[in-house]
């Protein structure tokens, strides 16, 4: 029996320098990792690959990145008839949150079939397998935060920012999720959003290594066009933040989850019991150290 813990993600900065041919929007971002996590348990047994899962919202079929990962780690490593698996998987992360939870178990899932069959795998392979399976899950392969770019997929890892220092994360999502096609699908409304000029993620990048101030201006997210214009909530809950004193407030992915940054624990704790009472228990939400 292997145990494995799935985090998730923010995105600091989403700027989309254009549409692909392929039908993807080329970008760079920065990713943050962040310690809510998911819970994951694999044990050898059978054959096939059959998944339970502690929210029964979820499909536990191939619709499942989970069961795609498994399957196509199964089949690129040659496994055989009896070699299956059988996987448990805690949801904690927020479902269609651009929280990236689905995308981290996909990455975890690739790590943890590897360990249990011998590591037949090279890590190159799987950050292939993880790229086929969706644009984010390469990230998930490793724990830093990292500067990606292509269409996600491609990822430089970086040092934890030492402007992050003792800065708390608070999450808030509003109950609902967002598609993620839906919103770069949007972006066509949006021109402006799709023409962002490369070298913001590297001035962000820059100034996280002095200070949250200096740096605040600098996080974007060209998806907030589309879905905040939708859900003016989203807008509502960065407004909060930033008025209730947290110098950065966006929105992470393609929504709907909302993050701040927040030096101190003891202000992000009071910033969320203020949250609750204006926005009522319908909201979903977390303060979670940054870890840098
Ligand atoms: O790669 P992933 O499966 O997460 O992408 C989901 C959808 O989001 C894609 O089908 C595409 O519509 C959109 N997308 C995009 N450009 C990216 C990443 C995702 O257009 N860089």
């Amino acid at each position: 029996m292997l145990e494995k813990t799935s985090c998730c993600k923010v995105n600091l900065l989403l700027n989309i320098l254009g549409k692909r041919a392929d039908g993807f929007h080329d970008l760079e971002t920065v990713m943050h990792p962040v310690a809510l996590c998911d819970r994951l348990v694999f044990e050898r047994s059978g054959a096939g690959i059959r998944l339970a899962c502690s929210d029964p919202r979820l499909p536990v079929n191939s619709k499942n990145l989970v069961v795609q990962a498994a399957a196509l780690f199964a089949k690129t490593a040659g496994l055989g008839c009896g070699d299956g698996v059988r996987i448990l998987l805690q949801k904690h992360i927020p479902v269609a949150a651009g929280l990236g939870g689905g995308s981290a178990n996909a990455a975890t899932t690739l790590l943890a079939m590897n360990e249990l069959f011998g590591h037949p795998l090279p890590a190159g392979k799987l950050e292939e397998l993880a790229a086929t399976l969706g644009s984010d899950v390469p990230f998930f392969l490793q724990t830093k935060p990292a500067l990606a770019t292509g269409r996600g997929q491609i990822i430089q890892p970086l040092e934890p920012f030492p402007a992050l220092r003792g800065v708390s994360v608070v999450l808030a999502h509003p109950g609902f999720g967002v598609s993620t096609p839906w919103a770069y699908h949007q972006l066509a409304n949006f021109p402006s959003s799709v023409e962002g000029k490369p070298g913001r993620a590297q001035r962000l990048i820059n100034l996280l290594q002095a200070s949250l101030a200096a740096a605040a201006p600098e996080f974007y997210n060209a998806l907030e066009a589309p879905v905040l214009r939708k859900y003016p909530l989203l807008e509502l809950f960065q407004e909060f933040f930033r008025e209730n004193g947290a110098p950065v407030s966006l929105m992470s992915g393609s929504g709907s989850a909302t993050f701040a940054l927040v030096p101190g624990r003891e202000a992000a704790g009071t910033m969320l019991e203020k949250f609750r009472v204006k926005f009522g228990p319908g909201c979903w939400t977390a303060v979670v150290p940054s870890n840098s």
